[in-house]
């Protein structure tokens, strides 16, 4: 135990009652000898390297090079996807694809190189194998994006998993992006990010890293394409980023370098190339399509760790109404169970759960619960008897249930890596949706076991069932939350057929989106936890995960009330729009911080909710195409160097640019613009991208831009769907798409295509159908027309 390990442990006890903080201390001691005997000290470890080519064997998509002590399998795939892997590793078994492995490309080409390597030509890109075994990949017009060295493996002698070690090179302007939640982002600057998702233990800011969400996945944007690499391995490891350097013509570039060191696991890696919308969409095939959220989850939720009871339930929501504040959802967190216990309810202060949830849907708001994977180490409790009788918990290497501690005390954890589990778990829901639940939050997942000081998860020693391959917490522990929102979709999916399941989840890996999304997590209240909330949504988008949200307000504290404003009008323009807070913490209702900031709050939630059909299609696009709702502002334009390092707006969808307020006492800021014309939705005033402008951002509102030629779906007074047109500039045309979808089921939405353009001097909508061009049948506001 070091000196900050006894201060976690005393105030563990201080500050959790005494009773919770011993548990901590014995966990912690627990959890220590656990890994003592069950995972053997790695000894004597000899160091590999590929060594020298030998001979290669042609294959669908590539082939396989053989080198003196390594062997090298390349398949590049029908949609452009490459997949390397050392030592026979294969694309499967894989927790981040999603269903079939794409089919290898016949096309592709294995051919000699120079100097004794291989080359792999396919249409969209070349890969070249170097005769020690480096990887290079390069445009069809021979621009390199990434050189990864011939990587090194460290084997320990007496047996065991093998440590390694892959370093790449990226052009000297590239810039790196996601790896999961990172709060320090957007562009991933130089320094060491962990993969192992943690929880950091209290509200976190800017300076955290890891945080709940890791992925080994890297978005490299630079002027010759961008690429996604991932490296399929769930293990513990450090992603290291320097950023290159160019040499301002002198021809002395300084190569960007990653280096990427693993604890384990099998060393496979994926590779895609294009526009970034290109290889977003190909990672979401590969991955698997982001969940459908039903609409309600994409208006305004209020969240609270501490309702006391039903009748403060009904308060905060009778607030919303007297104020005139449109609300959609309402969270309960683990207080409303009996003694913290999951899928549970505390009768005293929620006797008429159902009524309650049954009263809020008639008012067109939905319930949602806090769901934690442990479950507490009592016999009769029902979760721990029935998951005891299935054989449902974690167990370490003697086979010992593990025994860890989260909110109710003694707890045990369910193997969700065994499908049998995963049903088991599934089937809970039940009990929830019987309770009136419509969604629901998975918390505490990464998992958190408390502990008063070392890692404050389960062992790494404890034994996981891994698809029936068997291993340990090693491999387990960054895909359990994934494997977890999978039980409860399925589950949900079987239980209630007819809705599409709302789920969103802290922890996760590469492929959630299939099931849901996720929040920031604690973010500590104050401007920079402000600007990590941003950094976190967007990187998790170009992770693969777009929907998301941070608790607006931040975690813990108080926030002044211009803080509590700028967070809450940047979460408006986010698609998980939710105000959470800590048990401790003020208040977060929109009224509690004055007349002033109630005002400029209800505007931001009227506006949220007159988009909400924007805010569906962008959830239909996103899972048609893989592109986050929420976008940097280079997506359309990776060329644009100024805009690589844009990190303070974005853009929602391809129609609006959203420039939050992020600095305390601003009421004007500088906005970046890329090119083309460009809106101020509110005053109407026209600016011309690329540039920088300078717009008014008062207490009242943040900088909204519209996209000159934009067609954005919104909800009329009447609640039908408007499209609001902004003019094209001059002799341009612009459009856009749109998916209309009020519902909370599977049914198809059909997509609409409009075109705009001028007519004289009239801008004109046509909606572009499979019978031709046609007038819309919908509603038309022209905006932006002063000035013509
Ligand atoms: C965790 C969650 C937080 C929740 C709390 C109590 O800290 O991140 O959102 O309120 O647990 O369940």
């Amino acid at each position: 135990m070091d000196g900050r390990d006894l201060v976690r442990s005393v105030k563990a006890v201080g500050s959790a009652g005494a009773a919770q903080g011993l548990r901590t201390v014995r966990a912690a001691w627990r959890r220590r000898r656990a890994d003592a005997a069950g995972l053997p000290p790695r000894g004597t470890e000899r160091a590999r390297v590929p060594g020298p080519v030998r001979d290669v064997r042609p294959g669908a998509g590539g082939g396989v090079v053989r080198f003196a002590r390594a062997e090298l399998r390349i398949v590049v795939a029908v949609n452009g996807a490459v997949f390397w892997g050392w030592d026979g590793a294969g694309p499967e078994p894989s927790y981040a694809l999603s269903g079939r492995c794409p089919e290898p490309d016949p096309r592709t080409r294995l051919e000699p190189d120079k100097d004794g390597g291989w080359r792999v030509v396919a249409e969209r890109v070349t890969v070249v194998v170097s005769r020690h075994g480096s990887v290079e990949v390069l445009t069809p017009g021979g621009v390199s994006l990434r050189r990864e060295l011939p990587p090194r493996w460290w084997e320990p002698v007496g047996g065991g998993p093998s440590r390694w070690t892959q370093r790449s090179e990226v052009a000297a302007d590239a810039r790196f992006f996601g790896l999961g939640g990172r709060a320090s982002g957007l562009r991933l600057r130089d320094g060491t990010y962990r993969l192992w998702n943690t929880d950091p233990g209290r509200a976190f800011g800017p300076g955290d890293d890891p945080l709940y969400i890791t992925m080994p996945v890297q978005l490299v944007v630079a002027d010759a394409a961008t690429h996604l690499v991932f490296q399929d391995t769930s293990w513990d490891g450090t992603v290291t980023l320097r950023e290159g350097e160019e040499g301002a013509g002198s021809g002395h570039d300084r190569a960007g370098m990653c280096e990427l060191r693993m604890d384990g696991g099998p060393l496979r890696c994926w590779m895609i190339v294009g526009t970034p919308a290109r290889v977003l969409h190909t990672w979401a095939v590969l991955t698997g399509v982001p969940a459908l959220p039903p609409s309600w989850a994409l208006g305004h939720h209020h969240a609270r760790w501490g309702f006391g009871d039903e009748q403060e339930v009904r308060r905060i929501v009778a607030g919303y109404r007297e104020h005139g504040l449109p609300l959609d959802a309402v969270h309960l967190d683990i207080d409303h169970f009996d003694g913290h216990q999951v899928f549970t309810v505390d009768q005293d202060r929620f006797p008429k759960l159902p009524a309650l949830a049954e009263e809020l849907r008639r008012d067109g708001i939905r319930l949602v619960s806090i769901v934690d994977p442990a479950v507490k180490a009592e016999p009769g409790n029902a979760v721990y008897d029935g998951g005891s009788a299935e054989d449902a918990f974690v167990r370490d290497a003697s086979g010992q249930v593990v025994r860890g501690v989260v909110w109710p005390g003694e707890s045990v954890f369910p193997d969700f890596t065994h499908a049998r589990v995963r049903a088991w778990w599934g089937r809970l829901y039940e009990e929830r949706l019987g309770q009136g639940f419509a969604g629901f939050w998975h918390d505490m997942n990464e998992p958190t076991s408390f502990a008063a000081f070392g890692e404050s998860t389960l062992p790494r020693s404890a034994g996981h069932a891994l698809e029936g391959r068997g291993g340990d917490h090693r491999e387990a522990h960054n895909v359990y939350a994934l494997c977890m929102a999978r039980a409860a979709y399925e589950g949900l999916c079987e239980l209630a057929p007819e809705e599409r399941p709302f789920i969103f989840s802290r922890s996760g890996w590469a492929g959630m989106q299939r099931y849901g999304g996720t929040w920031s997590g604690d973010v500590a209240t104050g401007w920079p936890g402000l600007r990590a909330s941003l950094s976190l949504v967007m990187g998790l988008g170009l992770s693969g995960v777009p929907y998301s949200g941070p608790d607006v307000g931040g975690f813990d504290g108080s926030p002044s009330p211009e803080l509590y404003l700028r967070w809450f009008q940047l979460g408006a323009w986010l698609p998980l729009f939710r105000t959470h807070a800590s048990l401790r913490a003020g208040r977060r209702e929109p009224w509690e911080f004055g007349a002033d900031v109630l005002e400029h709050a209800r505007v931001a939630l009227v506006e949220r909710r007159r988009l909400l059909p924007y805010f569906m299609t962008l959830a239909h696009l996103a899972r048609r195409t893989g592109a986050p709702y929420v976008r940097p502002l280079w997506w359309g334009a990776p060329e644009e160097r100024a805009l690589r390092d844009c990190e303070d707006a974005f853009l929602l969808g391809d129609c609006l640019l959203v420039a939050p307020v992020l600095d305390p006492g601003a009421d004007r800021r500088a906005v970046q613009l890329p090119r083309g014309r460009w809106y101020d939705t509110v005053t109407e005033q026209a600016y011309e991208g690329p540039g920088q402008v300078l717009i008014d951002a008062p207490l009242s509102r943040i900088p909204v831009l519209a996209r000159a030629g934009a067609v954005v779906p919104v909800r009329g007074d009447d609640g039908g769907l408007v499209l609001e047109v902004w003019a094209p500039a001059l002799g341009r045309t612009g459009g856009g798409l749109v998916v209309p979808d009020e519902g909370d089921g599977w049914e198809e939405a059909d997509i609409e295509r409009y075109v705009t353009r001028w007519e004289g001097r009239r801008v004109v909508v046509e909606l572009y159908g499979e019978d031709g061009v046609s007038e819309p049948s919908r509603p038309v506001r022209v905006r932006g027309l002063d000035g013509y």
